[in-house]
């Protein structure tokens, strides 16, 4: 009964949010605060820094830091085109068909975790939800993108 209750709580809430606009401000940045905050937050290395020494910093749980609106958008526009996306995907995008490594960490329940990728759908755009890496990606795609502030 009480997971009944979690889901139709968490379905409410999704539809309400598609009906209005995903903001970084509004959604997204609390989203972050409380699912990845601790390991891409301001004590993780930028990504330059984080690539020199990546087994050092995987193994003290920093992946590269992510810690406001401009450097969370460098992993989903340019120059980490697509990382985001292709990161936290639940495997319906994938080339492999499986989820993104870091789908897990949108949250403990199944139902939290989908609630939480289409809040970062809806931002970034559902069609502008697609793998392409940076080369991959057509300057059209690039502009569908939409990430409001
Ligand atoms: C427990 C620590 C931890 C949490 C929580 C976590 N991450 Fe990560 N993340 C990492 C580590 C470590 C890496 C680097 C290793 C790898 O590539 O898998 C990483 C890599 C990434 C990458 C790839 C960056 C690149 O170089 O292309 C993205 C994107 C990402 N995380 C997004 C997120 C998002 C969004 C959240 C929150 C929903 C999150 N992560 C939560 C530890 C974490």
């Amino acid at each position: 009964m009480k997971r009944l209750i979690a889901g139709i709580a968490l379905l409410t809430f999704s539809l309400l949010v598609s009906a209005q606009e995903v903001t970084y401000r509004k959604h997204i940045r609390p989203l972050w605060e409380d699912k990845c905050e601790r390991c891409h937050g301001s004590v993780a290395p930028y990504l330059g820094t984080f690539a020199e020494d990546k087994k050092a910093y995987e193994a003290d749980d920093k992946g590269p830091r992510m810690d406001s609106y401009a450097d969370l958008i460098f992993f989903i526009g340019w120059p980490d085109t697509g990382a985001i996306m292709r990161r936290l995907d639940d495997g319906k995008h994938t080339k492999d068909g499986k989820a993104g490594n870091m789908y897990q960490r949108l949250g403990k329940t199944e139902d939290e975790r989908q609630a939480n990728l289409k809040l970062f759908k809806l931002w970034v755009g559902e069609a502008s939800w697609i793998m392409k890496k940076p080369g991959e990606i057509t300057k059209e795609e690039l502009m569908r993108i939409k990430t409001p502030y």
